[in-house]
């Protein structure tokens, strides 16, 4: 292979003697990164064609053989294994242009006209970026729809509500479930936000300044697609503020599902024993022939790392940064491109976790501990009249009976019961039942069945409105 610095004379040739010191090639080229963004990068390159032509800085014959022209290109990147590259371009718009010189000859040079790098590439990752906002909202989509359904059928299903990972309350499983389906619901809102923020037309805003040429601006943002076009130029090319929001999305996701993926661990491990996820999504041990790992779940807890990394590479990035574009922006791809990617992977594999994962009920009746009916208990109190302050001192007691002499709070005697209150011997056994326990739980939001139902009701329609 030729020097990658001789050949072909990049994009701003004319000022410099010589080419690039080979030491800078590999920081200076990022076409292997950006070279994804070809797509947008033609459609961006013909939608100026266009405008171009409408201010009348191009012929109309100019103009038609120039938008062939990149259709055509555009079809030899679909064709097997796409155009040749690595012949020293540096990034997709050196690439694309040097390409569309091959189909349209000297005709190639006039794209340019009026338009840099710094406008065309905040263009190019701003369509990016909107198409990648909808494929992660897709994605969080179907997990929240597998999830949905998960609850669906765990309904009757009890497990013990935790906080401080100590066993709190009674809760349906439908219930534990639902607790991470509306994060996702909040992420995937989030992402259709950080869309509308990178629907904003850059093009037309120069390296800097502006177009000294009369392109019909609001034109060009409805030909792309964008809902609005930037106020202010040197903003334009500097504007990254939608990739920090698309980070911080992905970041807030990837939280969320180490969490789930956390849960998912807990309680597949024999300790807890409440889960089990099925084989396609479970690994086994080279050297322990009983184990049956969680991978899917490690994995997704352990992939989050890269979507936080990547926020903190996009905010590193900004800070700091003097007016206009730098070219320190040319590295916020790698992390937007991670976000997109993990997302890609990790969220398939989740949904696919949860569509195989089934609850085991003996497991989860046997985790139930009868201390978890001790408020309960104490409500029921309340409802004799008692202060809940003092109920809560009286179950305590009985709670303390019950550990000193080796026997669950449900073991205790009804005489003991009615001893520490009459109200208490009343009732007997019947308030050690989740499903008493769960149903008093009936506010809005709370984990009694028809307020499940509720939330599995609202949960179907957003999935059915959310594209
Ligand atoms: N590859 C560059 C980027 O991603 C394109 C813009 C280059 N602009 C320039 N003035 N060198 O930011």
């Amino acid at each position: 292979m030729a020097d990658r610095h001789d050949t072909p004379r990049p994009l701003w040739g004319g000022r410099m003697e010589g080419g690039l010191d080979p030491a800078m090639v590999p920081l200076n080229d990022s076409l292997a990164v950006d070279h994804r963004l070809w797509a947008y990068d033609v459609r961006g390159s013909r939608a100026w064609a266009g405008a171009l032509t409408e201010a009348g800085v191009l012929t109309p014959d100019e103009g038609r053989r120039l938008d062939e022209g990149l259709e055509r290109l555009a079809r030899r990147f679909t064709e097997d294994g796409g155009p040749p590259v690595g012949g020293g371009d540096e990034d997709i718009h050196s690439l694309v242009e040097r390409l569309l010189r091959d189909e349209v000859g000297e005709l190639a040079g006039k794209l340019h006209t009026g338009r840099s790098r710094n406008d065309q590439v905040a263009t190019d990752l701003r369509l990016w970026g909107m198409d990648a906002c909808d494929r992660a909202r897709a994605h969080v989509r179907d997990l929240v729809t597998a999830l949905t359904e998960w609850a669906d059928g765990s309904l009757d299903l009890f497990l013990p509500g935790f906080t401080h990972l100590q066993q709190g309350q009674p809760v349906r499983a439908a219930h534990w479930v639902l607790s991470h389906a509306w994060p996702l619901v909040r992420d995937a809102d989030r992402f259709a936000v950080v869309r509308r923020e990178a629907s904003v037309l850059p093009l037309g805003s120069g390296a800097i300044a502006g177009c000294p040429f009369p392109v019909d601006r609001d034109a060009l943002a409805r030909t792309l697609g964008f809902e609005r076009v930037s106020e202010n130029s040197i903003d334009a090319v500097a504007d990254r503020d939608w990739a920090a929001a698309f980070a911080f999305a992905g970041a807030l996701l990837g939280v969320h599902l180490s969490r789930l993926g956390e849960d998912l661990v807990l309680f597949a491990s024999r300790e807890f024993g409440y889960v089990r996820l099925s084989d396609g999504f479970s690994t086994g041990s080279s050297l322990m022939p009983q184990k049956r790992n969680p991978d899917v779940a490690e994995l997704t807890r352990g992939r989050s790392a890269r979507l936080s990394g990547a926020l903190v590479h996009v905010l590193t990035l900004l800070k700091g940064l003097p007016t206009g574009y730098n070219r320190d922006l040319q590295e916020d791809k790698p992390a937007l491109f991670a976000v997109h990617d993990t997302l890609g992977v990790v969220l398939p594999a989740l949904t696919g976790a949860v569509r195989g994962a089934r609850f085991v009920p003996e497991r989860l009746e046997a985790a139930l501990d009868p201390a978890l009916y001790a408020t309960d208990l104490a409500d029921l109190l309340v409802g004799a009249g008692v202060p809940f302050r003092e109920a809560h001192e009286v179950v305590a007691g009985l709670v303390r009976r019950a550990e000193e002499t080796g026997r669950t709070l449900a073991e205790l005697p009804d005489e003991v019961l009615a001893e520490a209150h009459p109200a208490l011997g009343e009732v007997g056994r019947a308030v050690f039942s989740p499903d008493r326990s769960t149903e008093a739980r009936s506010s809005t939001g709370g984990t009694a069945r028809a307020r499940v139902e509720e939330q599995l009701e609202r949960l179907r329609a957003w999935i059915g409105d959310t594209p």
